[in-house]
């Protein structure tokens, strides 16, 4: 499993950057606006997150229409060669993403929740898969089930073309377990779930005696 930061926050993008385990980063609207970000500064903003990340960076459309996500992705991806455009799941979606494709330019397809919605994705040229898990959480239905349906899945055929699965809308290390051991390809995760996964209680008491032992060796 490739670990993305799904976060616009520059500074946790250099930290998780910084640890060596950073493969990509997921951006939304929402995280954008969390940080305070403008329209203005949105490409900028895009070009100094790739800057940092040697992996997809994953920016997303705000458009209807296919012809506007298909505009709206062709000045995406100019920005960087590894920016990804993300694309919701709809009809329109499926066909921007089919346009987008045949121009050579990755498509990371969100907001899904259903297999037939992840299938259609990837057959309509989605490089990324995005399945959501935590928002399945919130209105009490199973997210680690619907991710594992839609993983099987598409494992069951070959589309032509590499997709790659992102499990997306994490909200703790068990998201991330259940993900890895279901074989989802990718976990996008916000920057404290990131910590919460190097850490463990028994590395910190680990860490505790092994230290105080090494006092003891200094004082012999
Ligand atoms: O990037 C999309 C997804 O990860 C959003 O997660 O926490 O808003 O459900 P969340």
């Amino acid at each position: 499993m490739k670990f993305f930061l799904d976060t616009a926050n520059i500074r946790d993008i250099e930290e998780a950057a910084s640890w060596g385990v950073l493969a990509g980063v997921t951006t939304n609207p929402t995280l954008y606006a969390r940080e305070g970000g403008t329209l203005a500064d949105f490409h900028a903003h895009i070009e100094r997150i790739c800057a940092i990340v040697d992996g997809p960076v994953s920016a997303e459309t705000v458009g209807l229409k296919r012809a506007e996500i298909v505009a709206e992705g062709v000045e995406l991806a100019a920005i960087a060669p590894n920016v990804v455009v993300k694309v919701p799941v709809m009809p329109e979606g499926l066909a921007a993403t089919k346009a987008l494709a045949e121009k050579g330019i990755a498509v990371n397809m969100t907001l899904c929740f259903t297999v037939p919605q992840a299938l259609m994705a990837a057959r309509a040229g989605a490089r990324y898969v995005s399945p959501f898990i935590g928002r399945f959480d919130d209105i009490s239905e199973d997210g680690l089930e619907h991710l594992g349906n839609m993983v099987a899945a598409l494992n069951n055929y070959d589309f032509g073309h590499d997709v790659e699965v992102i499990a997306a809308s994490v909200r703790h290390n068990q998201h991330v377990v259940a993900a890895a051991l279901m074989g989802a390809d990718i976990a996008t995760v916000p920057f404290n779930v990131l910590e919460k996964l190097v850490k463990h209680p028994l590395t910190d008491r680990g860490l505790e005696s092994f230290l105080a032992d090494w006092e003891k060796v200094k004082n012999a």
